[in-house]
């Protein structure tokens, strides 16, 4: 499993936009302004878009019905690495705020409580998060849900499960747990 910290990585917003474009984020989402009306504007509202565990928890918490729209829109999902997921933040977010530290006792309940414990164990096929090999970060989330959300949806979906909304603090909670297995 490839894991970057979140301070090696560090987001270039003209990249980011330039991603967005190619990306074709653009033809759903305005960013302060111009921009398509399928999905709600971005980066618009204060405290909403503006930090990378903010971006991650956005989109885990609405990855379902964006890509029920792309698929009906005949788009291709796009694969995000880490690198991008964090140029797209910077993007996103105009100046991006440092996001407060996590806790990882409370991680720890979050990360059973929105069942990812019942997956990713040594017994469910899914990967195994007891021994990481380097930290994780935001952009891994992001990354990780790009690339592997709609197999971790039909997993989901078999156990006759619920997909599940994260909000920003519950990203840091969960990924300062998950550090602290490293
Ligand atoms: C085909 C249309 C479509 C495309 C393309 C698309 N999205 Fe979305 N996106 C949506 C919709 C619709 C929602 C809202 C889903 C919901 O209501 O739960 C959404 C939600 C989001 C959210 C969460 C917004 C919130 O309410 O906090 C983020 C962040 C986001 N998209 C980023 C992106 C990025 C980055 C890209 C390009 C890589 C992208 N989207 C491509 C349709 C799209
Ligand atoms: C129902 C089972 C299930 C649940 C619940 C679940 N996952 Fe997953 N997850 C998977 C599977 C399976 C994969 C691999 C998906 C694939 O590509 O087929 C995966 C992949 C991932 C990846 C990508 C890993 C990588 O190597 O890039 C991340 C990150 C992740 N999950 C985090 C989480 C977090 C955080 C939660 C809880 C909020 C969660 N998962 C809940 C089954 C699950």
């Amino acid at each position: 499993m490839t894991a970057m910290t979140a301070q090696t990585l560090t987001g270039d917003a003209k990249r980011g936009g330039e991603l967005f474009q190619k990306m074709k984020c653009v033809s759903c989402h305005a960013v302060r302004g111009a921009g398509g009306s399928v999905g709600p504007g971005l980066g618009v509202k204060p405290g909403m878009h503006d930090s990378a565990n903010a971006v991650a928890a956005a989109m885990w918490s609405h990855a379902v019905k964006m890509w029920e729209a792309m698929e009906k829109a005949g788009m291709a999902q796009p694969r995000i690495s880490q690198q991008q997921a964090a140029d797209l933040v910077a993007y996103l977010a105009g100046k991006v705020r440092q996001d407060p530290p996590g806790d990882a006792a409370r991680g720890r309940k979050i990360y059973e409580a929105k069942l990812c414990a019942s997956c990713h164990d040594q017994y469910s096929g899914a990967p195994e998060f007891t021994r990481l090999t380097e930290a994780v970060s935001p952009y891994w989330m992001v990354a990780g849900l790009w690339d592997h959300g709609k197999g971790m949806l039909s997993r989901i979906v078999e156990k006759k499960a619920a997909w599940q909304e994260l909000t920003a603090q519950e990203v840091g909670d969960i990924l300062a747990y998950l550090n602290t297995r490293k």
